[in-house]
């Protein structure tokens, strides 16, 4: 395999729902390791049906990703997840789990990570996100930021080689969003590549090397974080300005 692919490509995605019309019309980007681009847009644009196409969580009718160079097909997508972390809104964490065993879980099961190993390492990663203290409490035990602290380290526990992260902080109260993001910021700096849905402008700003504005399933604007303080597209202005008021 040579190394000038990138880690992600998503060449020309096509997708309808049954009953609707595209709601992807023509994705096309990539994504280098170490990179982390933010996707903005208007409810319904399709930013989650994007994120769950490239692990093929959800089918699509056109088009192709590959994952390191290899094509993501229904033969090899297990394999495929297994490298491609997923953090959700709504944090999707096992409920009859301790937050160690939610760590430990994918690691034992689906790469036969020895138990002993696979809970060092979840005990390490439950540290670095500050649950260090919290690991044999169940997840409805934990706030709103420590579920989705929770919900980074179960990614990170599979050792992945992207990270896809669809509005993580959005379900959360106003001061409990710093404390994940945060720990997002540390990943872009340990140089985890990651593909993140939010609209977090400032976050956006200060930690993503790349910005895509995407509406009705097409990327109307893509460029670096500076272009967004100054875009070249009316409709990515109008958008702006609408989430700046809320
Ligand atoms: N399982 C589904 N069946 C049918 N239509 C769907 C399904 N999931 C999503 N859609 C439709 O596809 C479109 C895109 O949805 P999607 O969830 O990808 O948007 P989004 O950009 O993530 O929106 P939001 O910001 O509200 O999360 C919407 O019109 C939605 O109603
Ligand atoms: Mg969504």
């Amino acid at each position: 395999m040579n190394s000038t692919h990138p880690l992600l490509l998503v060449q020309d995605l096509e997708k309808s729902y049954k009953g609707t019309g595209k709601v992807l019309d023509g994705i096309t980007f990539s994504l280098n390791p170490r990179e982390v681009k933010v996707i903005i847009g208007s409810s319904g644009g399709g930013k989650s049906t994007l994120l769950q196409c490239i692990n093929l969580l959800s089918p699509y009718d056109r088009g192709k990703v590959f994952l390191d160079g290899v094509l993501v097909t229904e033969k090899n997508k297990n394999v495929c997840r297994q490298e491609i972390g997923y953090v959700f809104q709504h944090f999707n964490l096992f409920a009859h789990l301790t937050a160690l065993d939610n760590v430990t879980l994918g690691p034992t099961t689906a790469k036969g990570v020895p138990p002993g190993e696979a809970g060092k390492t979840a005990r390490e990663l439950l540290e670095k996100v500050g649950l260090g203290d919290k690991m044999f409490n169940y997840p409805a035990e934990l706030s709103g930021g420590q579920k989705q602290r929770l919900g980074i380290a179960r990614a990170l526990g599979m050792k992945p080689k992207l990270i896809l992260f669809d509005e993580p902080t959005s379900a959360l109260d106003p001061e409990l969003i710093g404390e994940v993001l945060t720990i997002m910021k540390d990943l872009a700096m340990e140089g985890m590549t990651m593909l993140i849905v939010t609209h977090e402008m400032s976050f956006a700003q200060a930690v993503a090397t790349e910005i895509l504005f995407i509406e009705k399933g097409r990327i109307v604007e893509q460029g670096p974080p500076r272009q967004f303080s100054n875009p070249v597209h009316e409709r990515t202005r109008q958008f702006l300005h609408m989430i700046e008021d809320q």
